[in-house]
């Protein structure tokens, strides 16, 4: 049997195993087991998105090989979903690229600038696929640690300077998963800045900035003036229309940067599908009450999860954007053991804060993707089980 390659034996080890082991015996015996740990949108793609999608279906030029950098049409959709949505101008030509998803760029992006033994800065907690990628083109992560008392934020002073000048890339993801947490322009332009300084490419992960609360409206990292000259954007259309199934997203920003991509991605997929595209441009162009209507009703499941999360004794304050709530475990528990214990004694499931990095340890993330009913009964019983908490 021909050996693993050693870049795929350097990938993190799977925490959750013995945490889905326990679901799974719940489950065997019976039990019905509500997940609050998945960041999956439980609600259908809007109805105008599939028709459009269905229509498409029947055209045959769609069922050829689509171009792997994505159509013309789409990547226009983006530019001007860009300057409606941003004010940001961007030629479709040259500075947008449609991917299978945000994920498959970010896993991608290392392999085109990242040498062995080259430095990136991943946050952290973060998203896992930061330092997946980054490992994969067998770089090292630099773990920018992203904590309560800066606003789960970085602190880009704290990186060394002989750390900054190796170091490639920077992946940043504001609103954050699995923080909650939201940055302002003005820390986008220190970002720029101190790219411009070191010549790093930034990397921002926009996957959430349509699920926002309260009137707030999220900013993308390109308003911010010469982010275009330092780094790309990854959006999708999973979370705003509820489309993670199809797999359609893009990157966006600096011209170079997004050459290189696509030409990585030529030699290794052949594009998007194309009826996917079309039901992309759909959503980006189409009527955006779907995207009102959906965050209304995430509004009101985090108002549900506020309060009786307040009853129980957590402090927090209700997140201005994304569909997750991230929360201190009550004392006298690590991440693993919270998680553990709420299987255990209320079959609900939460996800371990150490699944998103080291400094996740503590924590646990809470999902609102899931019908408001099952979200109010799990509640109920991990109110039953863990009655007051104490930190
Ligand atoms: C922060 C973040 N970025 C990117 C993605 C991937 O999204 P996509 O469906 O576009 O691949 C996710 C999905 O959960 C995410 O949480």
């Amino acid at each position: 049997m021909p050996e693993v390659a050693q870049r795929v034996k350097n990938l993190p080890p799977y925490l959750f195993a013995r945490i889905e082991r326990l679901i799974e015996q719940k489950k065997a015996a019976g039990v019905d087991v509500i997940s609050l740990g998945i960041g999956d949108p439980d609600r259908p793609t809007p109805e105008h998105i599939v028709a459009e999608a269905s229509r498409q279906l029947y055209n045959p030029a769609h069922h050829q090989y689509p171009s792997s950098v994505g159509m013309a049409a789409f990547r226009k959709a983006v530019a001007d979903w860009y300057a409606r949505r941003f004010g940001v101008v961007l030629d479709p030509g040259s500075e947008v690229v449609s991917l299978i998803g945000s994920k498959e760029g970010i896993a991608h992006i290392a392999w085109c600038y990242v040498n062995p033994g080259d430095t990136v800065l991943v946050p952290d907690p973060g998203y896992p696929v930061y330092a997946g990628g980054t490992i994969l083109a067998g770089g090292e992560p630099y773990l920018m640690p992203l904590l309560p008392e800066n606003g789960f934020l970085p602190r880009l002073e704290d990186i060394p300077t002989d750390v900054a000048r190796r170091a490639k890339l920077m992946f940043l993801n504001y609103p954050n998963n699995p923080t909650a947490a939201v940055a302002e322009r003005d820390f986008f332009a220190t970002v720029v800045a101190f790219a411009r300084e070191f010549d790093i490419i930034v990397c921002h992960d926009a996957a959430y900035t349509e699920i926002a609360y309260d009137g707030y409206r999220p900013p993308s990292f390109l308003e911010v003036p010469g982010a275009k000259e330092v780094g790309i954007e990854f959006g999708s259309v999973s979370k705003p229309y509820n489309m993670t199934g199809w797999r359609c997203g893009w990157a966006a920003g600096r011209a170079d940067v997004v050459e290189v991509l696509g030409r990585l991605k030529s030699n290794i997929d052949s594009g998007v599908f194309q009826v996917v595209q079309c039901a992309a441009i759909a959503g980006l162009s189409g009527p955006q009450d779907c995207l009102a209507a959906i965050n209304a009703l995430y509004k009101k499941r985090r108002d549900i999860a506020v309060a009786a999360l307040r009853e129980m004794g957590w402090v927090l304050n209700p997140p201005r954007a994304t569909f997750y709530l991230w929360l201190p475990v009550p004392r006298g528990y690590t991440a693993e053991s919270f998680a553990e214990h709420l299987i255990e004694g209320a079959g609900v499931v939460v996800t371990p804060g150490t699944g998103y990095g080291k400094y996740g340890a503590g924590y646990f993330r809470i999902s609102l993707t899931l019908p408001t009913e099952r979200l109010q009964e799990a509640f109920g019983r991990m109110k039953q089980l863990l009655g007051r908490v104490t930190f």
